[in-house]
């Protein structure tokens, strides 16, 4: 069996073990599955690409145990990232910082500067501290599925994804739903260069000044290349007003059976088509919106129409990734 309860001391330390032996470990964090290798073994680390087939020079996040441990892996940590690290952490936020040279150079894809994340979700939090206590100072993540596809947000996406064969410690479905806020902090002010489930002000509150944008210039983030997050079906976001038009004229070329929507509303539609609510806080969106398009892939929809969310800032996450859900591929 691949999936173990994660709450078990038992599984925790298997799984602990295999990462210190340089192995991978699927684990449940609070905003998706990671697909994990100990960060400072670039061997390992040379794994996880391999199983994802995501490209090499793409950097990962890794995760530690808090700031304490952050720090091994950080040349310097600015005034800006202890601030985000005092007051967000453990949650859903990295901060990007200057690296440590000659340590996590295959993890950090080659630049010189490191992502770090210190998760809030049980299972991830006992998993690295026992790794830690068998000598593994960070895991070097990366959602657990394969590349440019919908990140996992429950073990059996991660097994669908990557395989029966990998360790997956299980902590059921993830709160927040979507990858963390990657804050760069090697610049001032500090810049977004991924909206997460938590709202921009929460970390603009913490940092106690406001935060750029990413830009063309930024570091590279697969996360930013424009396809990405895909599942099988046609995405398309439509306007409130129109989502009835356009399942209207979906379904003169499409059986109803192929065609999903997603929208605050059920719009008149025949029952074989699919639905679901989306919620009206963002948070609860970010929460059900990968689990979602799995499911339409499951039930082999063709065309989802999604509702274009709101333009409020709260819903940059959610926002973000269905713009690239569904960007042409
Ligand atoms: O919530 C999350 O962050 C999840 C869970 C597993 O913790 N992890 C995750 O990893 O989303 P991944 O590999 O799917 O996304 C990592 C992102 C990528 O877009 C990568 O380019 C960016 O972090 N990144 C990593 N190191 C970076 C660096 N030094 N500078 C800029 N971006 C970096
Ligand atoms: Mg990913």
């Amino acid at each position: 069996m691949p999936i173990f309860d994660g709450l078990r001391p038992e599984a925790i330390d298997l799984a602990a073990r295999r990462l210190a032996d340089g192995g991978l470990v699927a684990f449940a964090t609070e905003t998706v599955y990671g697909l994990g290798a100990r960060a400072d073994d670039d061997a390992a680390v040379a794994r996880i690409f391999e199983a994802k087939g995501r490209p090499p020079e793409h950097p990962l996040i890794v995760h530690v145990t808090g700031p304490e441990a952050a720090r091994a892996f950080a040349a310097r940590v600015s005034p800006a990232a202890e601030r985000v690290m005092q007051k967000l952490w453990p949650g859903p936020v990295s901060v990007v910082l200057e690296r440590r040279p000659g340590l996590a150079e295959a993890a950090a894809g080659g630049l010189p500067t490191v992502a770090l994340r210190c998760p809030s979700h049980p299972v991830a939090r006992a998993l690295l501290r026992r790794a830690q206590e068998m000598g593994v100072a960070g895991v070097a993540a990366p959602s657990a599925n394969r590349f440019g596809r919908v990140s996992p947000t429950r073990a059996e996406h991660v097994v669908a994804e990557l395989g029966e064969a990998l360790t997956v410690l299980d902590g059921g479905a993830c709160n927040e739903g979507i990858e963390s806020a990657i804050v760069d902090c090697t610049v001032s002010p500090p810049r977004l260069l991924r909206p997460g489930s938590l709202p921009r002000s929460m970390i603009e509150d913490a940092l106690g000044q406001g935060v750029g944008h990413g830009d063309a210039g930024s570091p590279r983030v697969s996360g930013s290349l424009e396809s990405h997050y895909a599942p099988q079906a046609r995405v398309q976001l439509v306007a409130s007003h129109e989502l009835e038009s356009r399942a209207l004229q979906a379904l003169s070329t499409q059986d109803p059976h192929a065609l999903a929507v997603l929208a605050r509303h059920r719009p008149a539609l025949p029952a074989a088509c699919g639905f679901r609510a989306m919620p009206d806080n963002a948070r609860e969106a970010a929460h059900i919106l990968f689990d979602t398009l799995r499911g339409f892939d499951a039930e082999e929809r063709q065309v989802v129409l999604v509702e274009r969310p709101p333009d409020d800032p709260d819903w940059d996450g959610v926002r973000d990734r269905l713009t690239r859900a569904a960007a042409p591929r």
